[in-house]
């Protein structure tokens, strides 16, 4: 019998309030502490993770077979039900705070006290941890598929349109001639680096499992074991550091921030090319938008947006850093706020990378256009210079003779050094103090469309240093059976 005015029991079971009431008797309180809204997409893995820690449990004999068995039927019945049911699962109570309390309340509803036994030895602190370890595990997975499918793209492209020959930019100034498949290629290269870094993170292959809320636990835990049912290879040194860091999840957002970057600068470079003014590329109709009032419009709308997404990226960056700063050692709860900002930044980087790889597919350089602009900006005068050190001229001799040139040129009104002839060649040689060393053959040095043949160190820009990535990149990206 319930005595009048008595206090109603907390609808939290973890809290143990004088008042009999808890943190969810206020509705903002109970949002406010609340990670659910972001937390359920964990639940594969905070349901892979308990059952390694429930067969660990079995296995030092903190609970029975039928216990063990009964835990995993529950979590699998849960497990399919959130599958089938997503958002509607009458599981997800905002008041249970978290993905993790709402599936071992569901579990203890459907097993009783098999249910009520899975916690033992554990606290949300290393549940969390290692939920998050796992997420970002596989995460990586769905990001990794992504780069391939991008990669392959660059590589398809830059077979179609590679040996056209463009100005390449420093300063967004015109600096020496290269091939577009030149430019497509250090994209690729710069993309697969970004790849590399989600290989390289803090902690990803360590188990915190078995840590509990910060000192461990007095019971027998056979923590390797967890560890081994979750396919990590190791299990974290101090119970203290496991349960406090979110390393895993900063490293996780600077990979994610620096793909973010190099997607932005690639976006910008190409909303740059598709201009009326430079015209070097046409992106398909299906990844331009028009505008609500100039009929004529096209804009690289999806380009701006990867390109403007990178703040939220950037942002996340920033937050999980800022979160972590001031934190005294051992779990806070302004760690909860973490995944908030590596699954925004994750979101944003997938669908980057998969609007990229469309836009990669579909776009066509203009040869044409590219061509009617290639002799503006002497893109050849380095080669010149490097000509003349053929002819035994001192490099910064040879650069004065060529500048000197470049400035003839200019007087007279030539877009082109080729149209000098040798006496003007030598004339500037003799002018700056060296032999007029200038010969026919100095013809084949001029010219993009030369130039770009000539290159022969190893990765240049032109076609000998394309043809040799391409294949490279071909053989690496080649499906593994
Ligand atoms: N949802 C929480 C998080 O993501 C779980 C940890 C709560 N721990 C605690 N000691 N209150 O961090």
């Amino acid at each position: 019998m319930t005595t009048p005015n008595a206090p109603t029991p907390a609808p939290k079971p973890w809290e143990h309030t004088k008042s009999g009431q808890g943190s969810a008797a206020d509705p903002l309180a109970a949002r406010f502490v609340s990670s659910l809204d972001y937390d359920k997409r964990l639940y594969t893995h905070d349901i892979q993770g308990s059952i390694a820690h429930a067969r660990m449990l079995k296995h030092v004999n903190l609970i029975t077979p039928e216990d063990l068995k009964e835990i995993e039927r529950g979590l699998n019945e849960i497990k399919s039900e959130i599958t089938d049911q997503g958002d509607h699962w009458p599981g997800w109570k905002v008041e249970l705070e978290d993905v993790h309390m709402c599936i071992e309340a569901a579990l203890i509803e459907k097993t009783g006290d098999a249910g009520r036994k899975l916690h033992t030895g554990r606290s949300r602190n290393d549940q969390v941890a290692t939920d998050l370890v796992l997420w970002v595990n596989e995460s990586c997975q769905g990001i990794v598929s992504r780069f391939k499918n991008l990669a392959d793209a660059f590589v398809e492209l830059a077979e179609r349109d590679g040996s056209i020959v463009m100005p390449s930019y420093t300063h967004l100034q015109r600096a020496q001639p290269i091939v577009v498949g030149a430019e497509l290629l250090a994209w690729l290269e710069a993309l697969c680096e970004c790849q590399r870094r989600f290989f390289s993170l803090t902690y990803n292959d360590v188990s915190p499992l078995g840590s509990g809320a910060i000192a461990g636990s007095s019971l027998p835990l056979d923590r390797k074991l967890s560890a081994e049912g979750l396919d990590l290879s190791t299990i974290s040194m101090n119970s203290i550091y496991a349960t406090a860091s979110r390393d895993v999840a900063v490293d996780y957002a600077y990979a994610l921030s620096m793909t973010s970057m190099w997607l932005s600068r690639w976006a910008e470079q190409w909303i740059i090319y598709s201009t009326t003014e430079f015209g070097f590329i046409t992106l398909d109709d299906l990844y331009t938008t028009g505008s609500s009032m100039m009929p004529q419009k096209q804009n690289p709308d999806m380009l701006e947006l990867i390109r403007g997404k990178t703040g939220l990226v950037y942002g996340s960056l920033m937050a999980l850093l800022t979160m972590c700063k001031g934190l005294t050692i051992g779990y806070n709860r302004d760690l909860q706020e973490d995944k908030r900002h590596v699954f925004a930044a994750y979101d944003a980087v997938c669908d980057c990378l998969d609007m990229a790889a469309r836009i990669v597919k579909t776009t066509k350089f203009n040869e044409e256009k590219i061509k009617q602009g290639l002799d503006k900006g002497f893109l050849d005068a380095t080669s010149l210079a490097e000509y003349l050190v053929t002819k035994g001229v001192p490099f910064r001799t040879s650069h004065q003779v060529v500048g000197k040139l470049v400035q003839d040129c200019r007087d007279k009104g030539y877009e082109k050094l080729s149209l000098l002839t040798l006496d003007d060649f030598n004339a500037a040689c003799t002018d700056s103090g060296s032999k007029p060393v200038a010969e026919q053959d100095v013809y084949d040095w001029l010219g993009p469309e030369n130039v770009v043949k000539r290159y022969q160190t190893a990765g240049n820009a032109g076609l000998s240093g394309f043809q040799e990535q391409l294949k490279s990149w071909k053989e690496r990206l080649k499906p593994t059976d």
